[in-house]
């Protein structure tokens, strides 16, 4: 069964009038532990495609399956289980909260769950170890660059072990070096941990590095290709 089926996947943004239909009729699966990589245009749909595998937005038809269960059938409190305990979401405006340092940010996905709260930390301090910012812990927002605050948001992406981690441009912001390292990092989890990841970049030389390449044109699937490893 594979990780993440897409069947028909339709999203219309206002009346049908003067609408934009940001997703056509999508069709795709993806199994536990590829790594995707979506690319496309701007305005081609790639965000709202996120939006709707991760469960933030209802689609206008078609359907969401996440490890064969049909998203469509849940209710709120359903869903936002799947996205906490599930999922992991690296947002293309990195959606830190400006009055927590960043191990607060990092920790944020977990507010809710019971775990045990030390290892978590320990956890959030090895994440900030993997992303080069050991000594930014007490850092708020305002007081880091662009690129470490997409790289807080990465490591905050981590912090629940999800199955499916979705990245919106996570290296958008960061030079050819640091992007090596954060696509490292997200290679060594996906491999160890077989963690799903679905990717939208820009930077075609990073989705040669893939598993496989998906592209959106005005909101249809316009090409899958898997490459070589
Ligand atoms: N809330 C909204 N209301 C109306 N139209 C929207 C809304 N969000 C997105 N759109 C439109 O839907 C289309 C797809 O948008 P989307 O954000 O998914 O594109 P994208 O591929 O992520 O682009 P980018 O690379 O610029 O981030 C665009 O034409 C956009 O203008
Ligand atoms: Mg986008």
């Amino acid at each position: 069964m594979p990780a993440m089926r897409l069947e028909g996947l339709t999203k219309h943004y206002g009346d049908p009038v003067h609408g934009v239909t940001a997703l056509a009729g999508v069709d795709l699966k993806v199994d536990q532990g590829e790594f995707v990589a979506v690319v496309g245009r701007s305005g081609s749909g790639k965000t709202t495609m996120l939006d709707c595998v991760g469960l933030l937005m209802q689609p206008s038809a078609g359907r969401v399956l996440l490890d064969g269960v049909d998203a469509g059938t849940l209710n709120e409190r359903q869903r936002a289980e799947l996205r906490s305990h599930r999922i992991g979401f690296i947002f293309q405006e990195f959606n830190l909260l400006p009055t927590m340092t960043a191990m607060e940010n990092i920790l944020l996905p977990l507010r809710y769950s019971k775990g045990d709260r030390r290892a978590a930390r320990a956890r959030a301090e090895a994440l900030l170890a993997e992303v080069g910012l050991a000594d930014r812990a007490n850092h708020r927002p305002t007081q880091l660059s662009g690129g470490e605050q997409q790289r807080i948001a990465i490591a905050r992406s981590l912090i629940n072990q999800p199955s499916l981690v979705l990245g919106d441009e996570p290296m958008g912001e960061v030079d050819t070096e640091t992007s090596d390292l954060l696509l490292g990092l997200m290679r060594r989890i996906n491999l160890e941990s077989s963690v799903t990841f679905l990717i939208v970049t820009h930077d075609l030389e990073l989705a040669a590095r893939t598993d496989r390449q998906i592209r959106l044109r005005d909101g249809h699937l316009v090409s899958d290709e898997r490459l070589a490893a």
